[in-house]
């Protein structure tokens, strides 16, 4: 017999092992429903199913425990923060951050912040082919998404950050668009939405749609739409409404000065469904940040929702998709504006990533104003996409390389630096974060050295947008480049940002569509900044899918993930650099993220594969930063890089392998 879903679709390979009965066509499931109705309420902020697991058993939450099927999730967690630990770990019973504690009355772990606010898009917005497992991470059982009524197809696109339909207006601001007259008027974008403009229950038949909006984020964190950012505005945080008592709200408020929820590093844990990974039999630890970071489930559920509704070519036809995709982009690129501290989207040009954007300004810019005799400087730190596009522009126009020296921590000699500038400097590139050692460069007196030198400064954010607050305009840096990979987006985009009066005065760099105002055989007019440097089809949904990336950080608090991440480093060089044999390289005062070591006895390549075999991912090798680990009398390291979703408990874990190598050999 066939088993039929009411989609007519047969049940996925991964769903549940009993089958199914029989359902006329049409017509969801009654018991599911029920069911996944129990499971909603049972995890309801004192909901009377929602039972406090002891530390250790690994359930956190009143879904989790009601659902033995979502063991895969939960039980990895059991894994409490030992006594003494600063930060809970991910089965640990703390708010993650030293020195706040959960308010009175709390689940351990329950969800102080915005979890992805798509989980529940998942029911019935969510291709049946993109839930991995039998049990999706939000402990639904995945058929639900084949049985779930229609949903109309937009709906819960506000919570994604998709951008407010712009009625019978053209978002394009491209010439081609408003020479013909075409806006697009998107009458199939009339979907009866509730004022909060988020999917509600109800569209999926369950019942008590209020209290479903009150366990759900996607309530919550749907964005209003005057504020595409999703932040709470002034009065009370909104995470305190309903659940929490005046005091809690105000001791929170006192631990999260930006006016954040509170920083769970549990919450945030589950909002990123990789880190449940299980590798070579363990529970995957990412501590491969600085290489490239996991991407939170409204990443890749707005990554799905712009090919699923929005998937067009931009700029081009005056189609209702075309309209959808472009807003998209736009509003992408308007995110990074705010992201970043640009004064106006049209300092932002999408590229590749950080190694494009290097060559974007030195192949243009560059040309356009280093000449034979003149001084191009880099700082000894730098990764090799910061050297190579320099030393080729140095190659072709005769001008020459200088190098800011680091002192033995790892920091640039800032008096060094100083004697290096002069009248044919033009331009000064620093990284405002090593990848290799972690240090902090003070950018922005860099910046000013350069500018008083009459020098251009390009500042390589790669490794520090995603650790720390970046204002380009308080940096008054001239570029600044980043990739949108290293902070929880997608691969294969990122950003230069250039001031407007320097981007306006630049040529372009590539030829094709996109970047044209007029061509005809005899001459091109090209488009202003950005679509100048834009040439082609883009990485739109790439583009869309670093916007969600940015909401996110931002939900969360970028000062809160700097804060955190501070204490978790502290954390981890105190527990690493007494292992014996284990030497630290860069011990700058001021660092982020990055731990690289090397271990007596031991090749950086074994080390590595040693902690792989415990689940455990760091990089070793050179790190594409061989100058520097060559200053330190070193060819490679081994390089644990952390983010804010790394605990006490992982860094414990590593550091237990490289004890246990050590005393082996070391
Ligand atoms: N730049 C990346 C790293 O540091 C690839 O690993």
């Amino acid at each position: 017999m066939t088993i039929q879903t009411p989609t007519g679709r047969p049940p996925s390979a991964g769903s549940l092992s009993a089958p199914p009965p029989v359902l006329p066509a049409g017509l969801p499931d009654p018991a599911q429903l029920a069911r996944l109705a129990t499971e909603f309420f049972s995890a309801l902020p004192g909901g009377a199913a929602a039972p406090q697991v002891s530390a250790g058993s690994g359930a956190v939450g009143g879904v989790a425990s009601a659902l033995p099927a979502a063991a895969p999730i939960l039980s990895s967690l059991g894994n409490p923060a030992p006594a003494g630990s600063p930060l809970a770990g991910p089965g640990g019973a703390g708010t993650g951050v030293p020195g706040v504690s959960l308010p009175q009355g709390k689940v351990p772990g329950a969800n102080l912040l915005p979890s992805a606010p798509t989980h529940v898009l998942s029911l019935g917005n969510r291709a049946p082919a993109l839930v991995p497992h039998a049990v999706a991470q939000n402990g639904l059982l995945d058929n639900a998404a084949t049985i779930a009524p229609a949903l109309e197809p937009r709906a819960g696109g506000a919570a994604l950050g998709v951008p407010p339909v712009q009625e019978g207006a053209s978002a394009s601001p491209y010439y081609f668009m408003q020479a013909a007259g075409h806006g697009w008027s998107r009458p199939d974008q009339q979907i009866a939405l509730p004022a909060s403009a988020a999917a509600v229950p109800g569209s999926f038949g369950l019942p008590g749609e209020d209290d479903l909006r009150e366990l759900l984020s996607i309530h919550r964190f749907a964005p209003p739409v005057d504020d595409p950012l999703g932040l709470p505005r002034g009065g009370a945080p909104y995470f305190v409404e309903g659940t929490r008592g005046e005091a809690d709200s105000r001791a929170l408020a006192a631990a999260t000065p930006a006016g954040h929820p509170p920083f769970d590093v549990n919450a945030i844990r589950r909002d990123f469904p990789i880190l449940q990974e299980r590798v070579n039999g363990k529970q995957l630890i990412w501590f491969d940040n600085a290489a490239t970071t996991h991407k939170p489930q409204s990443v890749i559920d707005r990554l799905a929702y712009f090919y699923a509704h929005e998937n067009s070519n931009i700029h081009r036809a005056a189609h209702t998709l075309a309209g959808r995709a472009t807003d998209a982009y736009e509003d992408a690129r308007s995110k990074v504006q705010r992201f970043i501290g640009a004064s106006s989207p049209d300092e932002i040009v999408f590229v590749r990533g950080t190694t494009e954007a290097i060559n974007l300004i030195a192949k243009t810019w560059g040309v356009n104003n280093v000449g034979a005799g003149d001084e191009i400087v880099v700082s000894h730190l730098e990764h090799h996409a910061n050297i190579v596009p320099w030393q080729q522009l140095a190659a072709q126009t005769g001008a020459k390389l200088r190098v800011i020296p680091v002192d033995d921590s790892g920091q640039v000699l800032l008096d060094e630096y100083r004697k290096l500038l002069n009248d044919r400097t033009k331009i000064v590139s620093v990284t405002q974060v090593s990848n290799a050692l972690g240090t902090v460069v003070p950018v922005r007196e860099i910046v000013e050295l350069a500018h008083r030198a009459g020098a251009k400064a390009l500042v390589d954010g790669a490794q520090s947008v995603s650790h720390m607050r970046v204002d380009v305009q308080a940096l008054d840096a001239d570029f600044f480049v980043f990739s949108g990979h290293k902070i929880f987006g997608p691969t294969g985009i990122g950003v230069v940002y250039g001031k407007r009066a320097i981007l306006d005065e630049m040529p372009p760099w590539q030829g094709g569509g996109n970047m044209i105002a007029d061509v005809t055989f005899e001459r091109t007019v090209f488009q202003p900044p950005p679509n100048r440097f834009e040439a082609g089809t883009g990485n739109i949904a790439d583009a869309v899918g670093l916007g969600a990336a940015l909401d996110y950080v931002e939900r969360v608090g970028i000062e809160n993930i700097a804060r955190y991440e501070h204490d978790l480093l502290e954390y981890a060089t105190h527990a690493l650099a007494p292992v014996p044999g284990v030497r630290l390289v860069g011990t700058a005062r001021d660092k982020a993220s990055v731990l690289s070591f090397v271990l007596k006895g031991y090749e950086t390549e074994e080390v590595g594969r040693a902690l792989s075999e415990e689940g455990i991912a760091v990089r070793s090798g050179h790190h594409c930063a061989q100058p520097i680990l060559r200053r330190f009398g070193l060819e490679t390291t081994v390089r644990p890089s952390l983010a804010f979703y790394n605990t006490c408990d992982e860094v414990d874990a590593m550091v237990s392998v490289i004890r246990h190598l050590s005393a082996r050999r070391a």
